[in-house]
């Protein structure tokens, strides 16, 4: 049967892009770093779609497990799709963090997509068949001091994706870009930043996590690139593309958007308030884990 790989399926959008491609009767190869969540996750899709899931513990910015990882798929005829979801939010302060901390998220949300992109084009293009799907975020379209390395990579993930469209879709591979806006998912979990910031304002509109994977794979049969889920999420993607990048950068150190979008907090200082259009990306911004260096791990564990 074929398979489809799963990165960071132990939760939100990467669980609901697991239940949906195995009701689609793929058999599953899913990563997280937490095992009795992806147990779960194997029982229930045993029993409701009656597949099979291969569970791999991965900590992604560990490079030498992701090269295991990744050769492990390089090898893998049967797989029809990759899902590039694995990703994490922090507070950040790009000046005051180690630079161990950016490089951390340079790995789990660029090199880890890049390199099992890699590891399966080939087979996918020699097939003539197949498609990547790499989860960004809306957050990549802004720019934000308070979460710059989050919107640096996610941006960069962008780029990245579209190119690869274009060098993979001539040979019948499917390449998409997902571009979510706030998702009801355990990403915000620990983020007690915006008491408000789980209530809809104007443009900004929570979505479930099983919606935006139904819009995803839905273009991706229509053969879309891009796909932004939800229509407040298109009129925000239009809106960034509208307004002169000057203007939205300016409004956005001013903080002049946070009185729409987000209510700053008291206890918060000018300064964090100051995310302006980028509070788009404040619900993101804590480690939804508390996760901190790569602990050990097995890159390739059933
Ligand atoms: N939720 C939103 O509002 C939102 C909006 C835009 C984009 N996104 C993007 O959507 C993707 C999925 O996030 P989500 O909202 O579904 O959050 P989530 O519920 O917290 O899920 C994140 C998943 O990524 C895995 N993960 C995180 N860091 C990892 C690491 N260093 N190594 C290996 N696995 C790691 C987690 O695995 P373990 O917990 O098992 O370690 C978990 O399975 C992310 O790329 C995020 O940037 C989310």
């Amino acid at each position: 049967m074929a398979t489809a790989c799963v990165t960071g399926a132990s939760s939100g959008i990467g669980r609901s892009f697991a239940e949906q491609l195995a009701a689609r009767g793929h058999d599953l190869i899913v990563t997280g770093r937490r095992l009795e969540k992806l147990e779960e996750l194997e029982r229930d899709l045993a029993e409701r779609y009656g597949v099979t899931t291969e569970i791999r513990l991965l900590e992604l910015s560990d490079r030498n497990a992701l090269e295991v990882f990744a050769t492990e798929l390089a090898n893998r005829d049967d797989l029809v799709y990759l899902v590039n979801n694995a990703g994490y939010g922090r507070g950040e302060s790009f000046t005051e963090d180690g630079f161990s901390e950016h490089e951390r998220m340079l790995a789990v949300h660029v090199t880890a997509p890049m390199r099992l992109a890699h590891a399966v084009a080939p087979v996918m293009k020699n097939a003539g068949a197949g498609a990547i799907i790499n989860v960004s975020s809306l957050a990549s379209l802004l720019a934000s001091r308070s979460s710059l390395m989050y919107c640096a990579t996610k941006a960069c993930l962008n780029s990245f994706s579209e190119s690869l469209a274009l060098e993979l879709e001539p040979h019948g591979v499917r390449v998409q870009l997902l571009l979510p806006g706030f998702t009801h998912t355990e990403f915000h979990r620990d983020s007690d930043l915006y008491p408000g910031k789980k209530r809809n304002r104007f443009l900004l509109r929570w979505m479930p996590a099983p919606q935006v994977v139904r819009l995803s794979l839905r273009d991706l049969d229509r053969g879309r690139t891009i796909c932004v889920p939800g229509t407040a999420n298109k009129l925000l993607q239009l809106l960034t593309r509208l307004v002169p990048r000057r203007l939205r950068n300016r409004l956005s150190s001013r903080g002049i958007s946070s009185a729409f979008f987000v209510e700053p907090p008291a206890e918060l200082s000018p300064a964090d308030a100051e995310t302006g259009i980028g509070t788009e990306t404040g619900p993101e911004l804590s480690d939804s884990r508390g996760v901190s260096a790569p602990q050990d791990h097995t890159g390739d564990q059933s």
